[in-house]
């Protein structure tokens, strides 16, 4: 199954149960939300979540993209993604928690054709708020699926405060089918997580303490990109479709070392096309720094071994590639200069550095004051001194 065949065979199963598509999918928030970027599936419906009529309805169906930057330094491992894809569904106080398990277990049966041996979930054991999540449990067991009850792995919330509920995780055995697994989900890796039911029945406040919202709600969210490498039997998610243009195009231009940096390189380059593709713009500050990161610390490793080494080398395809992907108008060339300027004005910076560096005042280890004046009258943030200098 392609990519594009697994969104349509998750989005349609939605709908032909009575759930409505919900528009958007851009990273952005709304600007009434202090975060920077969308991070799961549900944020956006958050005020949804929280009893607010939903103007679809209350049965939605949405694949949202999201950025994570807690993740970033996992970005290079077989799995971690900046800008991944959330497949998600929700009853906003419509059907419960039992039919969204009940659904999601056949969606993943008959839709995405997993072998029923292949399937496990772990429960909510319960803790000294919450008691365990009985009604889970029984679902599972009736339809015959392994369950593992656990204590706080089963507590989905998206921040210290606000909508959170115990969830039912289900995993695939990724061992292959002639290997048995030699334990459950918490003890056996090859058990791989792909998707999340989250009973949202309470709301932390600020003093920690749980209250039951008056209207329970349901979030699923399955990671489109883990579920693609599942299904189209790969071990990492650069080795799926979604990828093969960058891995095809990266390697022939640049030869990276290490796998890891091969993937760095071809992650970020995509999240950045995606973040540009969504109106960012590279700057000193929230969102545009988050972008200017993500090129620079490209540039940093794709350099590391060969300074010439530039964008301009970049051909359309794979920008091309992902803003078809992502559905994004503004065009590859705009994104492609964008890339472009912001590769000069790193180089520029560089050499300002450099020049900067070499001089005799700063042939001692740097104290904060330096670091200060570097940064404050010559624009040089302290991460990248710091890097340059070899103690980054
Ligand atoms: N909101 C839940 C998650 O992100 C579904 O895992």
């Amino acid at each position: 199954m392609s990519t594009d065949q697994v969104v349509r065979t998750f989005t349609d199963f939605y709908q032909e149960r009575g759930h409505r598509p919900v528009n958007g999918g851009t990273l952005l928030p709304p600007p009434s939300d202090p975060v920077l970027f969308t991070t799961s599936g549900m944020h956006p419906l958050t005020p949804c979540l929280l009893g607010r009529p939903h103007p679809q309805g209350r049965r939605l169906v949405n694949v949202q993209r999201c950025l994570r930057t807690t993740d970033l330094d996992e970005v290079g491992d077989p799995t971690h993604l900046t800008v991944f894809e959330m497949l998600g569904s929700w009853s906003l106080g419509d059907y419960g928690h039992s039919q969204s398990l009940r659904w999601g277990y056949e969606l993943l049966r008959d839709g995405f054709g997993i072998p029923h041996e292949q399937l496990y979930v772990t429960v909510f054991g319960g803790d000294d708020q919450v008691g365990p999540d009985t009604h889970s449990l029984r679902t599972w067991r009736q339809l015959g699926v392994p369950v593992e009850p656990t204590g706080e792995d089963n507590w989905w919330s998206n921040g210290p405060v606000g909508p959170c509920g115990p969830d039912s995780e289900i995993f695939v055995w990724t061992g292959g089918p002639g290997t048995p697994p030699e334990g459950t989900p918490t003890t056996d890796p090859r058990w791989v997580e792909i998707w999340n039911h989250v009973h949202m029945r309470h709301l932390r406040r600020e003093d920690g303490t749980l209250e039951p919202l008056r209207q329970p709600a349901v979030d699923t969210g399955m990671g489109l990109e883990r579920l693609v490498t599942v299904l189209q039997g790969r071990n990492s998610v650069y080795e799926t479709d979604l990828f093969e243009p960058w891995m095809r195009t990266v390697p022939s231009l640049w030869h990276l070392d290490d796998e890891p940096s091969l993937r760095l390189v071809c992650d970020h380059l995509r999240s950045a096309v995606v973040v540009l593709g969504d109106g960012v713009r590279p700057s000193n500050t929230g969102r545009g720094y988050v972008l200017r990161r993500l090129i620079r610390r490209l540039l940093t490793t794709l350099r590391r071994d060969d300074p010439s080494r530039t964008l301009a080398d970049l051909p359309q395809e794979p920008i091309g590639h992902t803003l078809d992907h992502f559905r994004q108008p503004g065009g590859v060339e705009a994104v492609r200069e964008q890339l472009l300027d912001e590769e000069r004005g790193f180089t520029r910076l560089l050499e300002r550095g450099r020049r900067l560096l070499s001089k005799p005042e700063f042939q001692r280890p740097l104290t904060d004051e330096d670091y200060g004046y570097l940064h404050d009258t010559h624009g040089l943030p302290r991460d990248l001194v710091a890097g340059m200098l070899g103690t980054g």
